[in-house]
């Protein structure tokens, strides 16, 4: 297959985890015959460097007529100045808002191997495999925002239409999952959850398989500690669900672990690990890059149809998580790059987990 891929590395360690993904997409189309072209540009605080615009026209117009855009992360302190007239964060939601990608899927299992790092009781985590379906082009987000001397706003609001269709994604996805759905709102205080809730139970008439559930967020923050297990697909606003889903990756152990994939109706979609450019540990080849090279896998998947190649990216991910070499983050002393190539020799596994040499 051909396809045409944009990468945008981005800040902090957004170009050591993206340079990691690349890497391992270009393993796989050598080794099962596709032909990925990849074009780099410019976003965030780079792109505000080079040109003063976190999203340069050519960025934006190279996502739009791409297959598939693998993004690293963007922000970071040099740009971080409460009072900045332009900031690297708007680049990236105006790439959400252009592609259209409204449904953010973030998904967590926690590997055994993983559950002492993480900072629950081991004995909790067991069974723990559940989306996150981030509603992602609305809300708080891209509501009107005001800002004088003495106060500001941050107008949050939903459409029906918006809603409606997040929605169908999750119930969707339930339908070929666990057949669980939670909504996730402040129903008991928010204009714009109540309508949330009403559309839910609207929408889940057509999914009579599913079981909805309605959660408020502050005890789901609450919950998804305590009772990891019991969810399946949870979907939620864009603000709730940027938060719900960093605190779910101690769950995984790590927030260097998490891929997400943002879809929406016309385009392949954009896929970034749900961490940030962490300042803190940038330019050491120190960042996890699994969560990229995850996210990586579920851009074969979703945008190129490629389902066997993103299980062997996946499988091998998971060698690595199960067998090391692990990062600092997971307790460990490798570098990006020995992380990298651990997954890279791992493609060539077979089945049983063996090196192809000797099967
Ligand atoms: P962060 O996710 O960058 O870092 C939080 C903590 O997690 C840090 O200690 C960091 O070292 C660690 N961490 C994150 N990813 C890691 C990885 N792959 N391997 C090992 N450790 C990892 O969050 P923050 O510090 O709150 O934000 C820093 C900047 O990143 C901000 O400017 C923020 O806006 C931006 N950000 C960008 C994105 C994105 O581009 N999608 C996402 C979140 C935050
Ligand atoms: C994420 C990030 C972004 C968000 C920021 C960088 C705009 O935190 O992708 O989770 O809040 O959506
Ligand atoms: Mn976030």
């Amino acid at each position: 297959m051909q396809a045409h891929l944009v990468t945008l590395p981005g800040d902090g360690i957004g170009p050591e985890v993206t340079a990691a993904a690349v890497d391992v997409l270009k393993h796989v189309a050598a080794h099962h015959g596709h032909d990925f072209r990849f074009s780099e540009h410019a976003i965030g605080g780079a792109a505000i460097d080079a040109t003063g615009e976190p999203l340069p026209d050519a960025t934006r117009e190279a996502c739009l007529a791409a297959d598939a855009v693998l993004l690293g992360a963007v922000g970071g302190p040099k740009w971080s100045d409460p009072n900045a007239k332009v900031r690297p964060e708007q680049g990236l939601l105006a790439l959400r808002a252009a592609l259209g990608v409204f449904a953010n899927l973030r998904p967590l299992k926690v590997h055994p191997r993983l559950a002492e790092r993480s900072p629950l009781k081991t004995e909790r985590l067991k069974d723990v495999d559940f989306v996150v379906v981030r509603e992602l082009t609305g809300g708080a987000y891209f509501g009107a925002k005001t800002r004088d001397k003495e106060r500001a706003t941050d107008e949050c609001a939903y459409t029906v239409a918006e809603i409606e269709r997040v929605l169908r994604r999750g119930f969707e996805l339930a339908s070929q999952r666990g057949r669980h759905l939670t909504s996730v709102d402040k129903a008991n205080v928010l204009e714009t959850s109540r309508l949330w809730r009403h559309t839910a139970e609207q929408v889940a008439r057509d999914y009579p398989e599913v079981h909805l559930e309605h959660q408020l967020v502050d005890s789901m923050a609450m919950l998804m500690l305590t009772q990891p297990s019991r969810y399946d697909v949870i979907v939620t606003e864009n603000l709730f669900g940027d938060i719900l889903t960093d605190e779910a990756a101690a769950l995984a152990g790590s927030l260097g672990l998490l891929p997400s994939a943002s879809l929406g109706d016309h385009h392949g979609g954009l896929y970034e690990p749900i961490h940030g450019s962490a300042p803190d540990i940038a330019g050491q080849d120190a960042a996890n890059p699994l969560g990229a090279i995850a996210s990586a896998a579920l851009l074969l998947r979703h945008a190129l149809g490629l389902e066997a190649e993103a299980a062997v990216v996946e499988a091998a991910v998971e060698h690595v998580v199960e067998h090391g070499p692990w990062t600092r983050d997971l307790g460990g002393t490798a570098t990006t790059s020995q992380v990298r190539d651990a997954v890279i020799a791992a493609l060539d596994l077979d089945e049983d987990c063996r090196p192809a040499f000797l099967a």
